[in-house]
């Protein structure tokens, strides 16, 4: 079969900006987004299935005491020439393979929490006229494919919006934007309807997006409306539903294990699995989980 060619996904949106209080006291200086998962920090994690997935530009949304986030991606010359003295030739490789290219690191700010759809409108210049991709650090999946990438793979076949679904449990609607379904088509399912945070007795279903979505740019146009919608906030999910039925829209029921990492759990269990996984101390956290069970 014939893939159609749609304008392709160069840029990622990274809102950065949120407080973290569910890990307070560790988020009072450092920001949630450099809170480990094995070696490395969240925003590390979600960078990387960017590149991996070919995005080119990467636009941070930040906010007050962020800067630690785009320090991580510098140059750091006095650590990599020890690091070389030392001939830690693997540990440089990691270091380097945290480098953002030259120019390819955008910033801007949110200088008020007003919701998610906000902190995205706030990239608009910065994305221009252009399908984009955006990723919430706080999730993050585990698959050889990264959840993007898979993603592109449905966009590169229905064009228009796609963003990345899981069935949660009927108790936890009121976390997520949830999927009103239409027509399923494999791994992927068509968008008659798109609620956020709805209680678990008015969920039109169990399927839920996570921090994963590739957009087109009019969504910019109802998100410059800023109205307000659950927990009076200006939302993502209100401004998807006003694009539903003018332009293609799909959930991808993506393959992989996905953790919230926002939750104190989620971050544990994924340090768990990613820990499982490591070559080097997977035997020895195995070891651990039997000991502590
Ligand atoms: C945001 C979105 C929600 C989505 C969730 C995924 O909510 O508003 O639609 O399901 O991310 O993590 P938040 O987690 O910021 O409350």
């Amino acid at each position: 079969m014939s893939q159609n060619t749609f304008k392709p996904v160069r840029k990622a949106v990274f809102p950065v900006a949120g407080l973290g209080t569910r890990f307070l006291p560790a988020t009072k200086v450092m920001p949630k987004e450099m809170l480990p998962i094995n070696d490395r920090p969240l925003i590390q994690h979600v960078f990387e299935e960017a590149r991996e997935a070919g995005i080119e530009e990467f636009i941070f949304v930040t906010g007050r005491y962020k800067n630690m986030l785009e320090e991580h991606f510098d140059f750091q010359p006095e650590l990599e020439q020890t690091l070389e003295e030392r001939g830690k030739v693997d540990m440089l490789q990691k270091v380097r393979d945290s480098e953002m290219p030259a120019g390819k690191l955008f910033l801007t700010r949110q200088p008020r929490p007003l919701g998610l759809g906000h902190a995205v409108w706030c990239a608009a210049k910065l994305v221009g006229n252009e399908p984009f991709a955006i990723m919430l650090p706080d999730d993050i999946v585990n698959y050889e494919k990264g959840c993007l990438s898979q993603m592109i793979d449905s966009y590169n076949q229905y064009g228009g919006n796609v963003v990345a679904v899981k069935d949660v449990p009927r108790e936890e609607t009121k976390k997520y934007g949830i999927l009103d379904i239409g027509e399923e088509k494999g791994d992927a399912v068509s968008i008659n309807g798109l609620v956020e945070k709805p209680n678990p007795e008015d969920a039109p279903s169990t399927l839920s997006i996570i921090g994963r979505y590739i957009l087109q740019p009019e969504i910019f146009d109802h998100l410059a409306v800023f109205e307000k919608g659950a927990g009076n906030e200006i939302q993502l999910t209100d401004a998807m539903a006003k694009l539903l039925g003018k332009q293609e829209f799909h959930g991808l029921r993506f393959k992989g294990e996905h953790f919230d990492c926002g939750s104190r759990l989620g971050f544990i269990a994924a340090n768990l699995a990613y820990g499982l996984k490591d070559k080097e101390i997977g035997k020895g956290v195995s070891a651990l989980l039997e000991q502590y069970k």
